[in-house]
């Protein structure tokens, strides 16, 4: 494995507590830092969860957990950090103000954010030492999906991409490195642009919601968790990709054409698609079907990554 790191988590939410969890997992001493105190007191039984999760699909059991500490301050959890993740609230001016306060203690550290949204230019403008910034965006939950995506902004080091490669690999999990930032990054534009078009199949009345989520779990997603959707095409018939383009490109282009979408959804049809979704799993049923999410998860990485 890398060497053993010293990894300063700030912010112990859903995203934050999972990442200390499989960090630790992973040997590297984490401080965790929220300043919501029951937030934090709760991290450390959420932090079990987590490597109970990993021990029941037996990644990372070769290793010796790295030690948890709750650092009541920011500075506490980040000074001599390798590596601070931060997982606040999606606030711009909120997270630079924690990248400044970062930086003031631990000007050697790289600094990655979880965000989902903002671009890592933006994030990060005028930060000394932003050749050791980037954004490592994971997703939910980032202990079970064994994936970040790594987008550098324009000061970002490609040294600094290649030792969060390594720490996020030392964690059983995958990277995808961009090679510059772009709105929604990869794994949402893919997600967003899948989504638009299974709103567009609602409004217009081609497919009822709970249908069109069996779509995917029964259908694209079965598949895609195995094969992605280019090597997919490449392997469905003769001639591999390019004999697939050949043979399928005009009626796959009669498609496309149609799927711009310029207005994405109405509030009638978040209440269309809410609706039926709700019936099925009221508010109050979402936490059992989280945890029945990550039930399904564990016994899909059980299957797929078991050497
Ligand atoms: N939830 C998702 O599906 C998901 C997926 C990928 C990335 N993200 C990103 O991860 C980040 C965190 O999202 P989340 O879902 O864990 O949110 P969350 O609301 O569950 O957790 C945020 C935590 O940050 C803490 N916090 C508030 N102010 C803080 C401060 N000044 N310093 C440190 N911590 C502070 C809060 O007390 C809370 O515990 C966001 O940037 C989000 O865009 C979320």
């Amino acid at each position: 494995m890398a060497d053993q790191l010293s990894v300063a988590c700030l912010g112990a939410g859903l995203i934050g507590a999972s990442w200390a969890g499989l960090f630790t997992a992973a040997g590297h001493a984490v401080r965790l830092h929220d300043p919501d105190a029951e937030a934090l007191a709760a991290a450390r039984a959420r932090v079990a969860e987590v490597h109970a999760d990993l021990a029941a699909i037996g990644v990372l059991q070769d290793r010796r957990p790295g030690e948890l500490t709750l650092a009541p301050t920011l500075a506490e959890a980040v000074s001599g950090a390798d590596h601070v993740q931060e997982n606040a609230p999606e606030k711009l001016e909120l997270k630079r103000g924690l990248f400044a306060e970062t930086r003031a203690h631990a000007p050697d550290a790289v600094i990655a954010s979880s965000t989902s949204t903002f671009p890592p230019s933006q994030l990060f403008e005028g930060l000394a030492g932003a050749d050791k910034t980037l954004v490592v965006h994971p997703m939910l939950p980032p202990h079970l999906m064994p994936i970040a995506e790594l987008v550098p902004g324009p000061a970002t080091a490609p040294a600094t991409l290649d030792a969060t490669a390594a720490l996020i690999r030392s964690t059983g999990h995958e990277v995808i490195r961009l090679k510059r930032e772009t709105p929604g990054f990869v794994l949402n534009r893919l997600q967003f642009a899948l989504l638009a078009e299974a709103y567009q199949l609602v409004d217009r009345d081609i497919c009822d919601p709970v249908e069109l989520d069996r779509a995917v779990t029964r259908g694209l997603g079965y598949r895609w968790a195995c094969i992605g959707p280019l090597t997919a095409s490449h392997l469905m018939g003769a001639g591999g990709f390019a004999g697939q383009m050949r043979a399928y490109g005009p009626a796959v282009q009669t498609v496309m054409r149609q799927l711009n979408v310029t207005e994405p959804w109405s509030d009638a049809l978040a209440d269309t698609i809410d609706t039926p979704l709700r019936a099925r799993t009221p508010e109050a049923a979402i936490p059992d079907a989280r945890r029945a999410r990550d039930t399904r998860l564990k016994a899909l990485r059980r299957l797929l990554d078991t050497p």
